[in-house]
């Protein structure tokens, strides 16, 4: 059984939807721990609720973003981690990072990539009024949001669609193909 290890910055309802699809057996693969760089983030409290262990550390209690790195990569180490799954996490890596697990580590982006890249995909779809947006699961590279897509779906914008109801569209394509995403690398 691979080791994931799922990385969070706040609600963490993609966390939910993996640990939900482990559940269920449809996810083979066992969450190992979660990354939080947010003390107040709810995905805390789903992972003390699912007895997951979390790793939150502060970049702030770092100097640069290598060091803080560092820690987390000798952590992962330890666990055997063999897959990262970014879900949520709202932090830019270093080269250094995305060496240490090249072709190892993968993202979900509320988009149909290379369309609306950045932190704030779904309200700039949404501003730019066009017909349909997306969401795209792809390898981490050290271009953000720029590496090989694994799994994409797109999702209509309706005229009748406000932004609370694009996001909760986005969001509910999110759950149902991450877990398959994430089945899909390990299996390959
Ligand atoms: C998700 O919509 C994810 O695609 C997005 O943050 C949200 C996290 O929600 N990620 C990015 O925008 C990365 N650029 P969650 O904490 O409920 O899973």
């Amino acid at each position: 059984m691979k080791n994931l290890a799922v990385f969070c910055s706040g609600n963490g309802s993609n966390f939910q939807a993996i640990l939900d699809a482990v559940r269920r057996g449809k996810l083979k693969a066992h969450v190992a721990l979660m990354v939080c760089d947010n003390p107040k983030a709810y995905a805390l409290e789903r992972a003390k609720k699912a007895q997951i262990p979390v790793v939150l550390l502060s970049p702030k209690l770092f100097t640069n973003r290598q060091d803080y790195e560092k820690i987390i990569v000798r952590i992962l180490k330890s666990q055997a981690v063999d897959l990262i799954v970014l879900a949520g996490f709202m932090r830019i890596f270093t080269p250094y990072f995305i060496g240490a697990y090249r072709n190892k580590m993968v993202n979900i982006h509320p988009s149909y990539l290379p369309a609306f890249k950045g932190a704030h995909a779904i309200r700039d779809a949404f501003e730019a009024k066009v017909k349909e947006t997306g969401v795209t699961v792809h390898w981490v590279t050290v271009k953000v949001d720029a590496g090989q897509p694994i799994l994409q779906k797109r999702v209509k914008i309706s005229k009748q669609d406000t932004l609370d109801s694009l996001e909760k569209k986005i969001h509910r394509v999110e759950h149902q193909i991450y877990p398959l995403a994430i089945q899909k690398v390990l299996s390959a």
